[in-house]
């Protein structure tokens, strides 16, 4: 049998058939490792029984037979619970507590009658029981254990004990025998992925993948796993912070930037039902440089805290740094407040903060980014029962943002008075004058500044 050396890139899954310092596809630097492939015949056509083409009109679905865990936030980023025959991707860093959500989701779901199978590769039967006492959730739960690596035999067992469920923890550890590069590496991790996805295609299974994240943050090698899987969750925030924000940034089955949010206890990740609180709970009042926003992430509006700070900077170049807030996006409105509003930055060290772990990728955050610096710029104080909302131009001008109703209705749950907003949004909502909130519409940036 011939064998065919091949170099792979560990980030991306690039293959080349040599050696490449730099990966053209990813851009990351000595990521090629050589892996052997074996041109085996995989026994795949035994495993999947054939399918006969059907009229589109003639499939029958059966749609909301989805399992809900009862656990709120981890059913919403789902779209309503796990789907039979579906494939979910749970990422996040080591240590944030991706088996720690999958353990209290199996033990839920158990609970409630599905037979679920928990295939831990990386801890003992014994360590998941230890966890499991830990958690609230174990009470009822009749949980199947195994500890497991090797992909032949985690199939036939999975064939034998015909569950609803399956939790691989973690897809990177799992091997398959036959073939030859090394455990952990892309080739092994798609090969083991693509296989246990047929299965659970094949035999409706729900399936839950765990999979680690590169020091770059991306899924380990798994990039190349998020087109074979329907739903891809993904944890965010602070190790260190007890919160945990989780992010669905694929799903085939419900909407996508969907957020859960959960605080790490010590019985286990808790439900987080009132965010917006939790986000603004530690607020200074009154102080220069907060601003709060509602924000909209998949179908849930919250508030959050920007905060910036602007100061001299160094000889030798200024500084932006952010943290929850992409940077170059600071930089775009930076320079608009600088060119356009003839606010002096361009000597500055700019800081900004999105308060709690989230990370904010919503444009409506825009303005308020802008406001904050501004602020912090003129240490002029932002009354503290405000909001401000408006996705800003390259021209200064504010635009207008979606589901605008949503968000101010949650603006005013927690108390908010007042609300800098896109004049746009307007136009056709005269129904909100109602709502308490005392609106200032505005077009320009310069505009909005004037409200400080
Ligand atoms: P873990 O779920 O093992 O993380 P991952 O699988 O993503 O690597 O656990 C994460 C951390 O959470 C670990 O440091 C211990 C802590 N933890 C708690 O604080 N409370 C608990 O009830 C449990 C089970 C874990
Ligand atoms: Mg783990």
């Amino acid at each position: 049998m011939k064998t065919k050396t091949l170099y792979v890139c560990q980030e991306c899954g690039a293959q080349s058939s040599g050696w490449l310092g730099k990966c053209p596809s990813c851009q990351s630097w000595n990521s090629f490792v050589e892996e052997r492939m074996n041109p085996i015949e995989t026994p795949r056509g035994e495993m999947f029984s054939k399918q006969n083409p059907v009229l589109l009109s003639e499939i029958l679905i059966q749609d909301e037979n989805r399992f809900e865990t009862g656990n709120q936030e981890f059913d919403r980023v789902l779209g309503g619970g796990v789907v039979p025959g579906s494939v979910t991707l749970l990422g996040g860093d080591p240590g944030i507590g991706k088996s720690t959500l999958a353990l209290q989701a199996a033990c839920l779901l158990s609970a409630k009658g599905q037979k679920v199978f928990y295939v831990s590769g990386e801890e003992s039967v014994k360590q998941s029981k230890m966890r499991a006492d830990r958690l609230e959730e174990q009470d009822k739960a009749k949980l199947y254990m195994v500890n497991q690596i090797d992909l032949d035999l985690i199939i036939d067992q999975i064939k034998e004990l015909k569950p609803d469920v399956v939790v691989i923890d973690s897809i990177q550890v799992v091997y398959k025998r036959d073939f030859s590069s090394s455990p952990g590496s892309v080739s092994q991790v798609r090969e083991c992925a693509s296989f246990l996805t047929q299965l659970a295609k094949t035999q409706s299974i729900a399936l839950i993948l765990i999979g680690h994240v590169t020091k770059e943050g991306a899924l380990a090698g798994p990039r190349v796993l998020e087109h074979l899987v329907d739903t891809v969750l993904y944890f965010e925030g602070e190790r260190y912070s007890s919160y945990r924000v989780l992010r669905t940034t694929k799903n085939r089955f419900g909407s996508t930037n969907e957020l859960g949010v959960f605080e790490m206890t010590s019985n286990g990740l808790k439900e987080v039902r009132n965010p917006s609180e939790i986000f603004l709970s530690e607020r200074a009042l009154g102080s220069s440089g907060s601003v709060v926003v509602p924000i909209l992430e998949g179908t849930r509006p919250f508030l959050v805290e920007i905060q910036g700070l602007v100061s001299r900077a160094n000889f030798g170049g200024a500084r932006q740094k952010t943290q929850g807030f992409d940077v170059n996006r600071l930089a775009l409105l930076a320079a608009v407040l600088e060119k356009r509003n003839g606010l002096s930055l361009q000597d500055k060290d700019i800081f900004l903060n999105v308060v709690g772990g989230v990370r904010v990728m919503d444009p409506a955050a825009d303005l308020a980014v802008a406001l904050a610096i501004a602020s912090a710029l003129l240490d002029k104080k932002i009354s503290p029962d405000l909001v401000v909302l408006g996705e800003v131009g390259l021209s200064s001008e504010v635009r207008s943002v979606s589901q605008f109703a949503l968000r101010i209705n949650e603006a005013h749950k927690l108390g908010f008075k007042k609300c800098i907003l896109p004049k746009n949004n307007l136009k056709n909502q005269k129904q909100f004058k109602s709502c308490g909130l005392e609106f200032i519409p505005v077009e320009t940036v310069k505009e909005a500044l004037s409200c400080l």
